[in-house]
């Protein structure tokens, strides 16, 4: 009996979607580097699920059934590349190779255009949901070509999350547009993630409450519009105390935060694309500066804020402020991802996106509901604000979050994110931005020229003399 398919890269990823798999009925070879760790997973986590294991490449491929189908789970970059060149000599035209790690889209294309020419079909795909999601159900973002997904995709929608709209997965699109849209994914992630932890901060240093009342508030919440997995971890993660102290355990946690790159990549490629990714990009820079942790400490005692105290927020102006966050987050990346989809040519159907991302992933959501009514009313409602609905919702809490964003900066409490979304709103809402003044100085320096608002053209002036 050979496999359905096949595993490479048994960390935490791969173990979890390989018994996913397993459970759904298919046979999996696996197969990883360290053989160590094979033994181990088979040994510790392998019960009666038809996984069979292997400790070479040559066995591991042979024990594939054709047209071979393997979904690679090991660290992006290199080792992607590494285990591709070791697949290769085995492998046979039609054959399948799904990348299903958090790979740079363009090394995606790279590896595409490779393999092509060898005859070997292959995926990219996004997978978010993190060690649950792959056991009990991620939500999967394949891209690739029609044909090499169709080798899977009975597979992959078995494995996937399940809502009242489906299995959370579908055909994304085409070339790298699997790990784009993944890679995108985790930049509202990022944005909502940071503007939760504003909140956070405002609550315990602006508001005196404990970490156990922030729980609570947060519970609460999450049963109402800010329903969502991210609200629902943070809610656990305030009411988690330490074994050793008895201690709130987020209390005891170094204020560092670690990133490994997708956050940075989505907002290169914004910068590439010309997305004003405000939110995202702050919360990128908010991960940066918590690095700092020396500096910031010395620094701190340097600097004493006497500032004019705001106003004080209520818990509902929070919730305003932070569902604003979350609503103009997804915004962002919404445009992000239409903007590449024009360019790149992948061919993205952006409501398929927002429903695949309503079950297994990290940013599902109660108001991707929201956003795909808004998107079904008008498929050209990219950055969803161009609606009436979207209007009223934001003017329902505009006021709420700029009490928020003000009581933060009297309190000097960075809030990047959180203003970072209402700098993109003001920036896209006002007729009347300062550019006019950035051309005519460019044009003063560098004689870069500008454009009239009274006549059309292109014009230049001499504003000083050369000689
Ligand atoms: N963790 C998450 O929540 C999450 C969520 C979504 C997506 N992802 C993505 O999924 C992928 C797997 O993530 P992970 O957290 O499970 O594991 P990881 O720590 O990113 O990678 C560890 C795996 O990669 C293998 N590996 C590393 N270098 C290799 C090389 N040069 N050749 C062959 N194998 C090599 C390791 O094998 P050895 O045992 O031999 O070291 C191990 O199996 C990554 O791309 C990650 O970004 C992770």
């Amino acid at each position: 009996m050979k496999a359905d398919v096949g595993l490479v890269g048994l960390a935490v990823m791969g173990q979890n979607l390989v018994l996913n798999i397993a459970r759904k009925g298919y046979t999996v070879a696996v197969y990883n580097r360290t053989a160590e760790r094979t033994k181990r997973f088979i040994e510790e986590r392998v019960k009666s699920e038809k996984i069979v294991p292997a400790y070479s490449i040559e066995d591991f491929v042979n024990s594939l059934s054709k047209p071979r189908k393997i979904i690679l789970m090991v660290k992006a970059g290199k080792p992607v590349d590494d285990m591709i060149g070791e697949l290769l000599p085995y492998l046979e035209k039609g054959d399948l190779i799904i990348d299903g790690g958090n790979s740079h889209y363009a090394d995606t294309d790279r590896r595409l255009k490779e393999l092509a020419k060898e005859g070997i079909l292959y995926l990219g795909m996004g997978v978010s949901g993190g060690e649950y999601g792959a056991l009990h159900g991620p939500s999967l973002m394949p891209g690739g070509t029609r044909d090499a997904y169709a080798l899977v995709e009975r597979i992959l929608m078995d494995i996937a999350a399940r809502t009242e709209d489906g299995p959370c997965c579908t055909y994304v699109g085409d070339g790298s547009a699997g790990h784009f849209v993944k890679m995108v994914h985790n930049g509202i992630e990022y944005s909502i993630m940071q503007s939760i932890a504003e909140i956070y901060d405002l609550m315990r240093k602006g508001l005196n409450l404990s970490t156990e009342q922030i729980g609570s508030i947060f519970e609460d919440w999450n049963n109402g519009e800010l329903s969502s997995f991210l609200m629902e971890i943070s809610s656990k993660i305030m009411r988690w105390n330490d074994e050793e102290t008895g201690k709130p355990l987020v209390e005891l946690i170094l204020d560092k935060a670690e990133q490994k790159g997708t956050g940075k990549w989505s907002t290169q490629a914004a910068l590439d694309l010309g997305v004003p990714t405000f939110s995202m990009a702050a919360s990128v820079f908010a991960r940066v500066v918590s690095y700092y942790k020396e500096e910031r400490q010395r620094l701190s005692k340097l600097y004493h804020k006497h500032l004019t105290l705001s106003e004080s927020v209520t818990i509902e102006e929070l919730e305003k402020a932070l569902s604003l966050a979350y609503f103009l987050s997804y915004s962002q990346g919404i445009w992000l991802i239409h903007e590449a989809s024009k360019t790149f040519n992948y061919g993205i159907d952006l409501l398929e996106v927002l429903r695949i991302w309503k079950g297994g992933c990290i940013i599902r959501s109660k108001m991707l509901d929201f956003l795909i009514e808004l998107l079904k009313d008008s498929q050209d409602n990219l950055t969803f604000l161009n609606d009436e609905k979207a209007q009223k919702f934001v003017e329902e809490r505009l006021d709420s979050a700029v009490k928020v964003s003000n009581f933060a900066r009297s309190l000097a409490i960075p809030s990047p994110a959180i203003n970072g979304c209402l700098d993109y709103l003001f920036s896209l809402t006002t007729d009347s931005l300062p550019a006019n003044l950035i051309q005519a100085q460019r044009d003063f320096f560098g004689a870069h020229t500008f454009e009239r608002i009274d006549k059309p053209g292109t014009f230049h002036v001499e504003w000083q003399p050369l000689d």
